[in-house]
């Protein structure tokens, strides 16, 4: 047996190195056939430019971009999408350019194509990694199926600071965590086997820093230093290589006062270099040119001499390489052998995705018509829909409500509106098509459902590129909402943030409900007691208000194309919330940024009333709801934490277990979290770090005993000597049901 298994190993081994060589020998042939401006083509993505079904080009724009097309001066095309827009612009690059090298084409298929999944942040909240990557799976078989190759997704962006309006694209706050939803979002995006037609190149982005974007203003300055780069910012861009991605995108921002595109340590020293990416790397949007007014590029030509010879494979519309490229080259500013590398790396992926031995396998009518909004489509995105929704309060079980006789107002515009909840960054996702709350509760008819919108929060309509009307003084609606509060049994309240008031541009200096939601909120109370708040939003709110006096709060993120479905399921108790914060919400903005595994201080603040410490006069400094916080309908204790020895070297491991009971009436799941601290260390070391995190689910009455391993491998991090290594020393071990948990266990790590 052990023989065969070696003949299989050695195999593989050698096909894949065929495969290599022949893909090696593919690209180096066809590179020696490319004129330097067929090469510099290849490192040149134009956004769509005209419909290529409809009339020829218009316009000096349109026919000077279709020159470029038709003379292969182009590789990438982005915002493309639908088999025949694709196939038609495939055949120019096909049958009508000097060497017929296919363009590759990308979409931002963030969280779904045409059937939209929750936001990334919502997702997220599930810690459900393989709901996540058939997630990720169900966007990549519709998008393949529109005829595209390449989507700019995962965002893996840590960030702290909910002002940052992106924070909806990512997976919260935690390296941890953030590496694992990387790694399961790049594997159902590119499958097993990238050159089948239905699955697609992913593109780990931004890289780097982008989410500490300062005051959370977006494209802003991030300003941390090499140990935060290291132990927080890049674990998920590893993650993301370590899985396999085909692609990165660079950042806007700089990073150690550099731009993150004309960065030649990150790009080539760590992710071409130490990491060994042999992908290539996009630029974001225009960034190559925005070095201009970052004060770091003199003009076009600089920018696109420092770019390339940074790393940055791909211009995203800056049109620098594809003009000055070409000079740069033959006055030896930047050598051939740089784009070389480029267009190497650019085809090589073309060749995984199988373009080159059929560039319209992408673009099959049949099959379009046939996958994009399939009802198993329909059916996954409400699966982890429900898994992504977090109960944050429950007093006196006013959840589940009852399913009969009851009289049930369920008041704000969010209630009815089929919009918001596809979000932002919504791909194909068609407007207006979710299923709103009010939907999904009115497929549950044993109650009787007044509606009264109460109020407007926004005005009219809105898309990516503009800013809502908000309503700060028309407050007509709130006496209706006053009335039918007063006449129902329970209030259900849909408040939040319209789809565009988060994602790219949407920073913002408070945290509050949007408008006068607050108000007719506090209004509604005033009437009703029974007031189960619902929060459609795309970034954790200040709502401490809410959770003084409201006595239930759910969680419900953007959930999606089945948004309504999933709430009401949850609302109604046929599916028991099990989600998990990955972001901690703060008391008030004040706070921000805010996260669980921040660092002690010299002085770590025991009550506010001790003025010398790290403390606020006005507000605790715990978050509203921590990092790993979520609650469910029935309850679950935990006890018996044991360890199976209080010390280790580098080469052994301790097992920590604990055991968990369902001690309320609901069969549910819990997440059950494993979190170290590293007392010191040659660098300040977080409070809390998590480690691991397991999945039980337990009938009313069960317990389970739930083990963890802890090995050196988790004990590691990017020390004082600028290596990844554990150091001897002192640690606890906590497990829980979030980042609060206090009891633990003490164990050494020796020499
Ligand atoms: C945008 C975003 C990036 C996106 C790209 C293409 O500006 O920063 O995330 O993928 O442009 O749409």
């Amino acid at each position: 047996m052990r023989k065969l298994i070696t003949l299989l190993l050695i195999t593989v081994l050698i096909v894949s190195c065929v495969n290599n060589s022949e893909k090696e020998t593919f690209i180096n042939d066809l590179l020696s056939q490319m004129t330097l401006d067929e090469k510099i083509g290849q490192m040149n993505q134009y956004n769509g430019f005209w419909d290529a079904t409809g009339p020829m080009p218009e316009g000096e724009y349109q026919k000077a971009r279709y020159r470029d097309l038709k003379n292969g001066l182009v590789g990438s095309m982005l915002n493309v999408t639908g088999v025949d827009n694709v196939r038609a612009l495939q055949k120019i690059a096909v049958e009508e350019t000097r060497l017929g090298i296919p363009l590759i084409f990308a979409f931002d298929v963030i969280h779904g194509y045409e059937t939209i999944s929750p936001i990334p942040l919502a997702e997220s909240a599930s810690w459900d990694l393989e709901a996540i990557e058939k997630s990720a799976r169900v966007a990549a078989i519709e998008a393949s199926a529109a005829g595209l190759n390449w989507t700019f997704a995962p965002m893996v962006d840590i960030s702290r600071d909910a002002r940052w309006g992106r924070v909806m694209e990512g997976a919260g706050e935690d390296p941890f965590l953030g590496s694992l939803i990387a790694k399961a979002r790049v594997k159902g995006f590119q499958g097993d086997d990238l050159s089948a037609f239905n699955t697609i190149a992913a593109c780990a982005k931004h890289f780097a820093s982008y989410g500490f974007a300062e005051a959370g203003r977006d494209y802003n300055t991030a300003d941390t230093n090499e140990y935060t780069l290291f132990n927080t910012i890049l674990p998920p861009f590893k993650a993301a290589v370590d899985a396999g991605v085909s692609t990165f995108m660079n950042s806007f921002n700089t990073v150690d006062e550099i731009p993150a595109t004309g960065s030649t340590f990150l790009q080539r020293d760590i992710l071409k270099g130490e990491w060994g990416f042999n992908g290539f790397v996009v630029s974001d949007w225009g960034s190559i040119g925005e070095m201009i007014p970052h004060g770091y590029a003199r003009d076009g030509a600089h920018a696109a001499e420092i770019a390339a010879n940074a790393g940055s494979d791909m211009d995203m519309e800056s049109s620098l390489y594809v003009r000055k490229l070409n000079e740069l080259v033959t006055s030896g500013k930047v050598d051939i052998s740089i784009v070389d590398d480029a267009v190497s790396r650019i085809l090589g992926v073309k060749y995984d995705l199988g373009l080159f031995d059929d560039p319209y396998k992408y673009c099959n009518k049949e099959r379009e018509k046939e996958i994009i909004g399939s009802k198993e489509n329909q059916e996954a995105v409400l699966d982890i829909a429900r898994k992504s929704i977090v109960l944050l309060k429950n007093e006196n079980q006013l959840l589940p409500l009852k399913k009969n006789n009851q009289t049930i107002a369920v008041i704000g515009q969010l209630a009815n509106d089929k919009n918001s909840s596809i979000g932002n960054w919504r791909g194909r996702g068609i407007a207006n098509s979710a299923i709103s709350v009010l939907e999904g509760l009115k497929s549950y008819e044993g109650n009787k459902l007044i509606y009264k919108k109460g109020v407007d929060v926004y005005y009219g309509d809105t898309n990516f590129f503009t800013r809502l009307d908000i309503n700060y003084s028309d407050r007509s609606g709130f006496n209706q909402a006053r009335l039918a509060a007063k006449s129902s049994d329970v209030v259900i309240m849909v408040l939040g943030e319209e789809g565009f008031q988060t994602g790219e541009g949407r920073s913002r200096t408070n945290l509050l409900l949007p408008g006068l939601q607050q108000e007719l909120l506090e209004e509604v109370y005033k009437v009703n007691k029974n007031v189960v708040l619902v929060l459609v939003n795309g970034r954790p709110l200040n709502i401490s208000w809410a959770d003084e006096n409201i006595p239930a709060i759910v969680e419900a993120w953007q959930l999606g194309s089945q948004a309504g479905n999933a709430i009401a399921q949850v609302l109604y108790g046929d599916y028991n919330p099990s989600g998990k914060l990955t972001m901690s919400f703060p008391r008030n903005v004040g706070q921000v940024p805010i996260y669980y595994n921040y660092k002690n201080t010299g002085r770590p603040s025991k009550s506010q009333k001790t003025v010398t410490a790290s403390a606020y006069s006005d507000v605790e400094n715990s978050p509203l709801y921590p990092f790993g916080y979520g609650l469910s309908y029935t309850s679950f204790d935990y006890s018996d934490l044991k360890i199976s020895s209080d010390s280790m070297n580098v080469n052994q491991s301790i097992i920590v277990s604990v055991t968990v009971a369902n001690s309320g009436k609901y069969k549910g799941k819990e997440v059950v979290q494993l979190y170290t601290r590293d007392l010191y260390g040659s660098l300040t070391r977080p409070l809390k770090e998590l480690k691991g995190f397991k999945m039980v689910e337990l009938e009313p009455g069960e317990s389970k005993t739930v083990n963890f391993t802890i090995d050196n491998s988790l004990l590691k991090y990017y020390t004082v000597n600028k290596k990844w290594e554990s150091e001897s020393g002192d640690f606890n071990v906590y497990i829980g049901g979030d980042s609060n948990v206090e009891i633990f266990k003490k164990f050494k790590l020796i020499d």
